[in-house]
């Protein structure tokens, strides 16, 4: 018994030390190279920022990130504040391109280095122009948030935010002229998630709705509800193009439904006939 137990301890022992050796050996090959993905790399930016030595007011930072339409996106802390995600000594240092949490005033250029439309249109717009002039325009985040930034729509325009410096006559003005275009495009939206679950092709067709949809909610921006409702034909123009898209896919499914029904009692018809035909070929 005794000679048969040694080897095989001998055997386990080997067996669970090379094991070690190829989890170090596949961690250092592949979990830190970035095909495993962003998740698997170290980031010193969440890393330092969710940890016990931030302080209190900090702390949650991450957390709210977690939750927007950013992180869904992939656009990481270190892609709005700079500095080096990768090294944590080093990683708020200017020289690594920090540039730490921007000032009022220079917010709308820290976002707009990626949405560069809507900073055209908020620079030429009564709100970017007294923000430069007075410091009294809302920017980028008074609108949006920071952290927690989510899908824009019209529900932005609310009292609670709109009145802390005038009226909100003037924005529901704003609202108003963008009701009906918002609404049809949503309309279009749940219509093509509806065929798609049909099961048919409608990328074109999404990627138009895609830019028509980028494109209005710049407009927004410009804060100039006359201009909003002379470019509404224009967008409601493209909008039924689209509709119209959307119609000739709905008649296809229906011409497929009464095909097949078609043929259905077609093969039941062929299968009566050859029944009788057998009986009477029996008798
Ligand atoms: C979409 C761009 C964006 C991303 C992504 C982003 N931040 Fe920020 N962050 C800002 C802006 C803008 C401010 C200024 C806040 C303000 O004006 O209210 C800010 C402020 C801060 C502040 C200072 C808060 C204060 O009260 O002074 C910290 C700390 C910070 N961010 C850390 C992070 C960390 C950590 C991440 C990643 C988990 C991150 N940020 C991701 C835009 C961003
Ligand atoms: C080793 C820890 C550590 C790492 C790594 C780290 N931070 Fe920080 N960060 C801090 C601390 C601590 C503070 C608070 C400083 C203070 O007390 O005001 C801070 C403050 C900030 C602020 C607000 C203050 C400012 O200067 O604008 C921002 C924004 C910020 N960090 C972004 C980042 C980003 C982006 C990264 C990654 C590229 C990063 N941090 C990496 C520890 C860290
Ligand atoms: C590094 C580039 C980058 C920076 C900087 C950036 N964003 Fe974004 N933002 C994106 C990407 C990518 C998306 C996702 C694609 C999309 O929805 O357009 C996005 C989406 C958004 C959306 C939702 C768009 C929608 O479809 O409804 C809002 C709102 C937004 N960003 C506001 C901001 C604000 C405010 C700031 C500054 C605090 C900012 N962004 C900074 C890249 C960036
Ligand atoms: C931080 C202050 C502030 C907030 C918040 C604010 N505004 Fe304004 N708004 C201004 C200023 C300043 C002006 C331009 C100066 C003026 O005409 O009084 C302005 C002007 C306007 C105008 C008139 C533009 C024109 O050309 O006649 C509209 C429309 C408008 N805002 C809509 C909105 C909407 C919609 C919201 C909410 C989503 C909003 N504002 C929130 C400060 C603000
Ligand atoms: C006065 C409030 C306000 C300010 C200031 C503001 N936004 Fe917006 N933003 C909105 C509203 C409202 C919408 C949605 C418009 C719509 O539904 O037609 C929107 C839409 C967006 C979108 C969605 C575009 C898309 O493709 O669907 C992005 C991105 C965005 N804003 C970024 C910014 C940036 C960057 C700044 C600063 C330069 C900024 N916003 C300033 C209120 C604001």
């Amino acid at each position: 018994m005794k000679y048969f137990l040694l080897p095989l301890i001998i055997i386990f022992a080997l067996a669970s030390s090379a094991n070690a050796g190829y989890r170090e050996a596949f961690e250092k090959e592949f979990l830190y190279k970035s095909w495993g993905g962003e998740e698997l790399e170290v980031n010193a930016c969440i890393e330092c920022h969710s940890s016990n030595i931030m302080k209190p007011e900090f702390q949650d930072i991450p957390n709210q990130w977690k939750m927007s339409w950013h992180y869904q996106n992939s656009v990481m802390c270190h892609d709005c504040h700079g500095g080096d995600y990768k090294d944590a000594t080093m990683s708020m240092s200017h020289q690594r391109g920090f540039v730490g949490t921007p000032k009022p005033a220079d917010t709308p250029q820290f976002c707009g280095k990626c949405h560069i439309g809507i900073l055209r249109n908020y620079l030429e717009s009564g709100h970017g122009k007294s923000l430069q002039s007075t410091g009294k325009g809302p920017n980028c985040v008074t609108c949006h948030g920071s952290h927690n930034i989510q899908k824009a729509s019209i529900e932005i325009i609310n009292e609670g935010r709109c009145t802390k410096c005038h009226s909100y006559e003037r924005a529901q003005i704003m609202k108003q002229a963008l009701f009906a275009t918002e609404n049809k495009m949503k309309e279009i939206e749940s219509q093509l998630a509806n065929l798609k679950a049909k099961g048919m092709y409608v990328g074109a067709e999404n990627r138009e709705l895609f830019s028509t949809q980028a494109e209005f909610h710049a407009l927004f921006h410009t804060i100039d509800a006359d201009l909003v409702k002379q470019r509404t034909d224009e967008f409601m123009r493209r909008l039924n193009a689209i509709d119209a898209k959307i119609k000739e896919s709905l008649d296809e499914i229906h011409f497929r439904k009464n095909f097949s029904t078609f043929l259905m009692l077609l093969f039941i018809g062929l299968g009566v006939v050859v029944g009788l035909l057998s009986k009477t070929y029996k008798d």
